[in-house]
């Protein structure tokens, strides 16, 4: 998944065959946990916590800013492809709340400052 960024139906089909079990079986694995997609990203994925400590400290006010600022909402890809933006449920950082992850770097106490930036920084900024 590292090398095309999601899990294809072909992979699944050959996933299924390999581990001899159902494309069903795999599927459900795939669709279950959120780090697996059957879809292009972004050439960048900003994740915003939208668990309790993150939610208490304003990232719902963050996500919406972002959202706004990138033109996408939560699992939209930006037109241009350079980000897609995810929420995400506790990335172990709530003493630092809010937290974002981009590209698996994760960054805490991020207002709509930091956001700014952190996508500047990583060649996403996408205006809207
Ligand atoms: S609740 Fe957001 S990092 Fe834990």
């Amino acid at each position: 998944m590292d090398r095309f960024g999601f899990i294809s139906e072909a992979a699944i089909r050959q996933l299924a065959r390999e581990l001899n079990l159902s494309r069903a079986d795999i599927h459900g694995v795939v669709s279950f946990y959120h780090d697996f997609r059957t879809t292009a990203p972004g050439q960048h994925v900003l994740k915003i916590c939208q668990a309790e400590s993150c939610q208490a400290m304003g990232s719902r006010n963050l996500t919406a800013y972002a959202e706004e600022k990138l033109g996408v909402d939560l699992h939209g890809t930006t037109d241009d492809g350079k980000l897609t933006l995810e929420p995400v449920y506790c990335l172990g950082n709530c003493a630092c709340s809010p937290a974002i992850m981009i590209d698996n770097k994760v960054y805490g106490r991020v207002d709509q400052n930091k956001l700014d930036s952190i996508v500047d920084a990583c060649g996403a900024r996408c205006e809207s």
